[in-house]
């Protein structure tokens, strides 16, 4: 069949050429948005009396009837269609005739897919955020369980000092607030609309812009309509803020390989997150956390191909642009999976506070809180910081902690030393003293649990 394009040309493409040019496998999951978009054209034009009122309504209901068909399975995309949008046409002018042919006035494919994909995207978002929000909330809940468990903090993966879990799962927490706010930024300059902008130029009819960006929920109309046709901003905010919530999610997913070893040992995965080895019968291996680390570098890829794909674009539409489709669903797409994954995995696993605290145990991560008892009794700190460093040598000389030295071993070293000094050095204690804010401390962990909760109205 001759293209709805023919005309200049027969309309008659090469098969090869046809697959090649056709987005209709990938962007027919917009027909949702496709249709709503033609719906509100369809009104405007005849409210503007570019077309009669009974044309507007014999088209409004022949797009809601293919749409309807859709949903239900009765209508199928034809792919040779070129894409969704003229599969839409295509199949109005089937069903209503002659009349279908006028839906596309005063319109170009390219603010339409603009429109759709502003449409399509911002419905998306509102899940990830919400898939995101359900990720917290399963960090809260193993912070709330995990308030009093002792684990060393690492810097350079080498223990440092003494944290609790909760203050570790809450650092996750306030990451992922910010990639909701990220997106939900993002959302308010998408949330710009496109149509009306036509080929690139804007038209010679008198239409209503305003009227059709509000019937579609968008808060604006954009101001330049070349800048309408040819922006994907949007789309590399969007595919910005899914890379660094991947990013965040490896992080996290790290952790989790690093905490189920045996060498760690601080968590268990349930069993329904995790896969046993095909010869090594004692394995429980990590393999939704590791996918998901795997995953983010594909996010990357598609952030990168989408800057490559714009930036020798001329304005204004180039069909280039088609690429962009399968970077965003594909990103965004990765991104839910990995957060549907995440979630679960997060709320069913067991911690192990006495590996924490053992792994705690070792590892001079009280060598802080020894130099700052001197400091507090007169030593300035950086010669307190050489002492503490001494004694540390001498310990591991002697196989010995700090608790297990003696208090004439520790006299050696400054006559500031007293009793008190086991007290100060107590991990409990060094936990509970770091009540600055943000701190490790119970109150400090317990203002931040709440504040987490309230942001994402727990
Ligand atoms: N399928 C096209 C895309 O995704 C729609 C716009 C086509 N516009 C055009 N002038 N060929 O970009």
């Amino acid at each position: 069949m001759a293209k709805l394009w023919a005309g200049r040309t027969s309309g008659f493409t090469d098969k090869v050429a046809d697959d090649f040019n056709s987005s209709i496998a990938f962007d027919s999951r917009m027909y949702k948005q496709d249709i709503a978009g033609s719906m509100a054209h369809a009104a405007m034009l005849g409210k503007q009396g570019i077309i009669t009122q009974t044309e507007t309504d014999i088209l409004v209901e022949g797009l809601a009837g293919i749409a309807e068909d859709i949903d239900k399975g009765k209508l199928a995309f034809d792919i040779s269609c070129e894409d969704v949008h003229m599969f839409v046409e295509q199949t109005l002018t089937q069903r209503v005739g002659d009349v279908g042919k006028k839906l596309h006035t005063a319109r170009s494919r390219n603010d339409q897919v603009a429109l759709d994909m502003r449409m399509y995207v911002r419905e998306y978002v509102g899940d990830l955020t919400s898939k995101i929000k359900t990720l917290i909330a399963a960090l809260v809940s193993q912070a709330e369980k995990n308030k009093e468990s002792i684990m060393p903090g690492y810097t350079h993966l080498q223990r440092a000092q003494p944290v609790t879990m909760a203050h570790h799962l809450l650092a996750y927490c306030m990451m992922l607030l910010r990639d909701v706010e990220r997106f939900e930024d993002g959302v308010k300059r998408l949330n710009v609309s496109p149509i009306g902008s036509c080929a690139l130029a804007g038209t010679t009819y008198d239409t209503d812009r305003a009227f059709e960006a509000k019937r579609l929920g968008f808060d604006s109309v954009c101001l330049n309509s070349m800048d309408g046709v040819s922006d994907r901003d949007f789309c590399l905010e969007i595919v910005s803020d899914c890379a660094i919530t991947m990013m965040h999610l490896s992080r996290l997913c790290e952790e989790l390989v690093l905490w189920t070893s045996l060498e760690f040992g601080f968590v268990e995965l349930s069993d329904a997150y995790t896969t046993g080895s095909s010869i090594m019968p004692q394995k429980k291996n990590s393999d939704m956390a590791e996918l998901v680390r795997g995953k983010t570098g594909r996010v990357y890829g598609d952030l990168m191909a989408l800057l490559t794909m714009l930036k020798g674009l001329p304005l204004a539409y180039n069909k280039d642009m088609q690429e962009d489709k399968e970077s965003v669903f594909d990103a965004m797409d990765t991104l839910a999976k990995c957060l549907d994954v995440t979630a679960p995995m997060i709320a069913t696993m067991t911690t192990k506070p006495d590996k924490m605290k053992k792994a705690a145990a070792g590892g001079f991560i009280n060598a802080t809180d020894l130099a700052d008892y001197m400091t507090k009794k007169g030593v300035p700190f950086r010669e307190a910081y050489k002492i503490s460093g001494q004694i540390v040598a001498e310990c591991i000389g002697k196989g010995k902690t700090l608790e297990e030295l003696s208090l004439d071993e520790y006299k050696i070293h400054s006559d500031v030393f007293d009793s008190d000094l086991y007290q100060a050095i107590d991990l409990k204690n060094c936990v509970e003293k770091r009540t600055s804010e943000g701190g490790t401390s119970l109150t400090s962990v317990q203002k931040q649990l709440a504040f987490v909760k309230g942001a994402i109205g727990l």
